[in-house]
């Protein structure tokens, strides 16, 4: 856990401040991303070309970048202050990496992308954001876009629905306790690190657009690992299946 500091933070401070504080919010968060990173090293072993979608501050393309030392990513988000800090902490990989903001909301967002084949989609603890429709319309954007062949790797939690109470209840009391412990051993709460990246100078001016462009964003319904691996096949995706669960939390693949 980051020690809490009274010195100027940087961007990587602030980066690790994140990690801590999205760990507070998923509990094997580390053991799901390196599930992801083992099966894109599967699938594509030396030199993966990777979309990562709904980025924040870059968590999964550094941790592939610094994994598959000749893989190259593409790094998407709607936000503009966690764009920004995603640019400062990516870029020390130079030109592996790049950066783009564009809303997953909106029907042609990928064409903001840089024209490259991607080998993977990967996103986690994000496509909850967006409301089934949205979420099938991203699916078939991300047919379209992908090659066959291509994989996409889903992180996220996955809620359970009125027919499995327990399963339910188990994971709402498991969130609660590792938040519990997570903010006890001093992890920021999600308004907590906001209120880090707003006193800092790079990202304080970006803050106003991050509202405008979220005001519009209510809390959408749960969407259920059944739902997903239906909107997967909907759109076009051949193989649909899960590689990882912890109580509700899911890594759902697809192959293209
Ligand atoms: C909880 S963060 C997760 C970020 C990162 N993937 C991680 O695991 O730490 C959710 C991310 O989804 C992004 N997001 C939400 N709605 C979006 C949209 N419509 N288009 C693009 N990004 C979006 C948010 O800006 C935020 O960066």
């Amino acid at each position: 856990m980051t020690p809490p500091s009274t010195a100027p933070m940087t961007p990587r401070d602030l980066f690790s401040r994140w990690e801590d504080q999205q760990a507070a919010y998923v509990a094997h968060r580390e053991n799901r991303f390196q599930v992801m990173l083992d099966v894109l090293g599967l699938h594509r072993p030396d030199d993966p070309t990777v979309l990562d979608l709904a980025c924040g501050p870059g968590s999964i393309t550094d941790r592939v970048l610094s994994r598959f030392p000749r893989a190259r990513a593409v790094a998407v988000d709607h936000d503009p202050v966690l764009a920004e800090l995603a640019r400062s902490v990516l870029e020390s990989y130079e030109g592996r990496a790049r950066v783009v903001e564009a809303d997953l909301a909106h029907a042609g967002w990928s064409s903001a992308l840089p024209a490259w084949s991607f080998d993977a989609v990967l996103t986690s603890t994000a496509l909850h954001w967006l409301s089934p429709g949205q979420l099938l319309a991203v699916y078939t954007e991300l047919a379209r876009l992908l090659p066959p062949g291509s994989v996409l790797l889903n992180a996220d939690h996955l809620r359970f629905g009125d027919g499995q109470p327990a399963l339910r209840r188990m994971s709402a009391e498991h969130d609660t306790a590792v938040r519990k412990a997570a903010f006890a051993g001093g992890a920021a709460t999600w308004e907590q690190w906001w209120a880090l990246a707003a006193e800092h100078p790079r990202l304080a001016p970006l803050t106003l657009e991050r509202e405008r462009r979220f005001a519009d964003r209510p809390p959408q319904p749960p969407a259920p690992l059944e739902f997903h691996l239906a909107a997967l096949r909907t759109a076009g995706f051949t193989e649909v299946g899960t590689v990882w669960q912890y109580l509700d939390d899911h890594v759902v693949f697809a192959r293209r």
